[in-house]
């Protein structure tokens, strides 16, 4: 008889045969089954006559996914896809990467969160309601799949732009995690997303009456924390060397919980810690395509939001690395909110903020032209700023005088409008490359075709975390790392920037191609690694061994022989 282990790092061999190994994704392989297989694994006449490859499967998936009429319907397809065979869907994925990675995950999966009752097919991940609190470590327990390197969990509560979501968050966790194995080739074996379904205050959700969630408005205070905390113990229990992703808290949860557990287990927070770090990383590149180093730059922040002090902190840690003081990187920003300029006369700010105060005496001379506070067109009229970032949440900001003005001081300004969605965006990247002579260098947080200038076109990068969060699973396995610091977090982003296709070709993005992530997803999850061992919460490696690591992690979808 057959034994079945086509699941790599998996130590427990399978026995499935017939309908039952059909219906298991991460062995089924449909038509590509061999004719010695099909006599050994009771599958004849259960299946057409026609063995496959797989790359005859591909094909043939491809054209079925082709006649999907929109993009909802193409995720549906996808998804079944996913839960009939998983080699196949990565397989397809793979090979169309840059067109399916915008259906597997942003923007379709907002749109499959939204709709996820209705297009509820089949269990995948785990669902932890609020009423099943004294059952976690139960719930955990009867997960599909025994070895887990990844969960990603999420509340649904600030699901992408369209908010709460409630149970249909889970779309999120999925997405993600086949992005953990596309890019990053975590297995999917390996892979376990999970709900916590506290309920949801989207009435629209509560009042439809084939939602699929628990029907309950949201709870919280004291109940939501230890509920999440009965939840991170049942983890610590079950699964002590897993990685636990944070994805699309609420901002004022998702601080503190990140905050609180941190040092108690191996975790990040996309939203957090992700973002900063691919804005890092395309800053980083683009400082270097300018020939100059972080030190020499002069920042000017607008927005001093969450996403805005996170960048902001994320570029002073990587400022002091290259040797600055911490009060030179400071004088270096120059961070305006709704009030105008940061300084140390404001009596209103954070304590987050606060660290970007510029000295009053420093900005006294100046205008201030924004209803009587320092503005963003006095403080570039006022300074030789370099990087102009945008997460402001306000449309159009960057005008054409403020760009003008900005690019007669600097030969190559960096300029980043980062704001979601688009009717948000600081700036079109068009109209940046056109008031510039382009010469700017522009990155994005909404989608912006390639813009056409001087006889080339310009493919205008957009910083989304798929450019770091499947490398950081990939150096974390790899590497065997206990904890995920900020110093691992800042070589993901400088690794990132060295990889700047800008770097080689002007006219290049900043930010890689899809087509290019698994190669630097590698070369990130190395310098993650090696960070790590530094940092103490990684055992000591020999260079050539973590590499090796890194290639037997990083799986690609291929079938393996199943018969004797
Ligand atoms: P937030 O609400 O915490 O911060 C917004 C900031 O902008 C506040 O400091 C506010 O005072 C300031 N602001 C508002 N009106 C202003 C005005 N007229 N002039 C100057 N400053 C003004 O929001 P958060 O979470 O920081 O996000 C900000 C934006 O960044 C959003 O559009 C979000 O979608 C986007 N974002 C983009 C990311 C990316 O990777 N592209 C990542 C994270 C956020």
């Amino acid at each position: 008889m057959a034994t079945i282990n086509t699941i790599p790092h998996s130590s427990t061999a399978d026995t499935r045969r017939g309908m039952d190994l059909l219906d298991t994704p991460l062995l089924n392989k449909g038509t590509a089954f061999s004719s010695e297989e099909r006599a050994e694994l009771s599958l004849n006449g259960l299946l057409p006559p026609q063995a496959e490859t797989l790359d005859e499967q591909t094909l043939r998936a491809y054209e079925a996914f082709q006649r999907k009429p929109d993009d909802l319907e193409r995720h549906i397809y996808l998804r079944a896809l996913q839960d009939t065979n998983e080699v196949l869907f990565y397989k397809l994925l793979l090979d169309h990467i840059e067109e399916m990675t915008p259906l597997v995950y942003t923007p379709t999966v907002a749109l499959a969160c939204e709709q996820f009752s209705h297009i509820y097919r089949r269990p995948r991940g785990l669902f932890i309601s609020y009423p099943l609190r004294d059952s976690i470590p139960a719930i955990l327990r009867n997960r599909s799949n025994k070895e887990v390197d990844v969960i990603v969990v999420t509340d649904g509560e600030r699901i992408l732009g369209i908010g709460d979501q409630g149970a249909g968050g889970l779309g999120i966790p999925i997405g993600k995690l086949s992005l953990y194995s596309l890019i990053g080739g975590i297995h999917p074996a390996r892979t376990l997303p999970i709900v916590l379904d506290v309920g949801t205050n989207n009435t629209e959700r509560l009042k439809d009456p084939e939602y699929l969630g628990w029907r309950h408005e949201r709870i919280t205070g004291q109940a939501y924390y230890d509920f999440v905390d009965q939840f991170v113990q049942a983890v610590k229990q079950e699964f002590p060397d897993t990685c636990l992703q944070w994805e699309d808290f609420a901002t004022p949860h998702a601080r503190p919980i990140l905050q609180r557990y941190r040092n108690q287990l191996l975790t990040f927070n996309d939203d957090i810690q992700s973002t900063s770090a691919v804005a890092l990383g395309a800053i980083i590149g683009a400082v270097k395509v300018t020939g100059k180093g972080l030190k020499d730059q002069q920042i000017v922040m607008f927005g001093a939001g969450s996403a805005g002090i996170g960048v902001a902190d994320g570029l002073r840690a990587a400022m002091t690395e290259e040797g600055l003081s911490e009060q030179e990187a400071r004088n270096r920003f120059w961070v305006i909110d709704k009030d105008g300029l940061l300084h140390s006369g404001r009596k209103d700010l954070t304590p987050e903020q606060s660290v970007y105060a510029q000295s009053e005496s420093r900005v006294s001379g100046w205008p201030r032209t924004f209803n009587g506070k320092i503005g963003l067109a006095d403080v570039i009229g006022n300074i030789d700023s370099t990087i102009l970032i945008g997460l402001s949440t306000v449309g159009g900001a960057f005008s054409e005088p403020i760009v003008h003005e900005m690019a007669r001081k600097v030969q190559r300004p960096i300029i980043f409008p980062l704001s979601n969605p688009t009717s948000r965006s600081e700036a079109t990247a068009e109209d940046l490359i056109r008031w510039t002579d382009g010469r700017a260098l522009v990155a994005a947080g909404s989608p912006f075709a390639p813009v056409s200038y001087g006889g080339h076109k310009i493919p205008i990068a957009q910083c989304n975390n798929v450019y770091i969060f499947p490398a950081m699973g990939l150096g974390i396995v790899a590497s065997g790392a206990r904890r995920v610091t900020d110093a691992m977090m800042l070589a993901a982003a400088r690794t990132l920037g060295a990889n700047s296709p800008a770097l080689k070709d002007p006219t290049a993005s900043l930010l890689p191609r899809l087509t290019d992530l698994r190669r630097v997803a590698a070369e990130i999850a190395f310098a993650v690694g090696i960070v790590a061992q530094k940092d103490g919460v990684a055992p000591k490696i020999s260079e050539d061994q973590l590499r090796q690591r890194i290639t037997e992690t990083q799986w690609t979808p291929a079938y393996t022989s199943l018969s004797e």
